[in-house]
């Protein structure tokens, strides 16, 4: 899909080079895989494109100033950190793209706040959220580097909090058909 009157190169070269410093075989991935989804939930359910195409490319650059262990409690320690870092990261970074101010602060704002599940409720949120829950689930595009134990929990938990947050009618379509897979090819 292509964005009408927005160019993402500078954004995706931009995050590309800060993800190379994130979570290893990881966060360029997962980030593309987000970005790949957030393209099709934009399609079906309209949007913010520029908004919502940026905070899915930049939603995980906190990690790389993040000190943590690559399993899943170092990850889960992270999370607030990666949230408040990505944000001030996020605001330099689009500070020349061609946004109006009340943009730039909504896609620091969904970097902020994207991993804390129970606050979630705009359109913009949930947009992200799914984009970002189906970036962790495809596993042709994204393969996780959670490993026995850590994944189990991984798929549990994916189950248990986030399946039921999927609000839209793409969301939920797109998660209809990842899972299955996801879960075979996981586990
Ligand atoms: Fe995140
Ligand atoms: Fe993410």
């Amino acid at each position: 899909m292509e964005l009408k009157g927005f160019n993402e190169k500078k954004i995706q070269e931009r995050a590309i080079a800060i993800l190379s410093s994130g979570r290893p075989g990881w966060d360029i991935p997962h980030t593309l895989a987000t970005v790949y989804w957030m393209k099709e939930l934009l399609a079906g359910e309209g949007g913010d494109g520029p908004v919502l195409i940026c905070a899915a490319y930049l939603h995980d650059i906190g990690y790389s100033q993040v000190e943590f262990a690559n399993n899943w409690d170092g990850i889960h320690q992270a999370k607030n950190d990666h949230m408040a870092k990505g944000a001030a990261m996020a605001a330099g970074l689009i500070k020349d793209l061609p946004l109006t101010e009340g943009q730039q602060k909504e896609i620091v704002h969904l970097v902020e706040v994207h991993d804390k599940l129970d606050m979630l409720s705009t359109k913009n949120e949930i947009l992200l959220f799914e984009a970002d829950s189906l970036g962790q689930i495809d596993n042709e595009r994204a393969k996780s580097t959670f490993k026995g134990k850590d994944l189990e929990k991984f798929l549990y938990l994916f189950k248990q909090r986030r399946m039921p947050r999927f609000a839209t009618a793409s969301g939920k379509k797109f998660l209809a058909r990842l899972w299955p897979a996801a879960k075979k090819s996981f586990s």
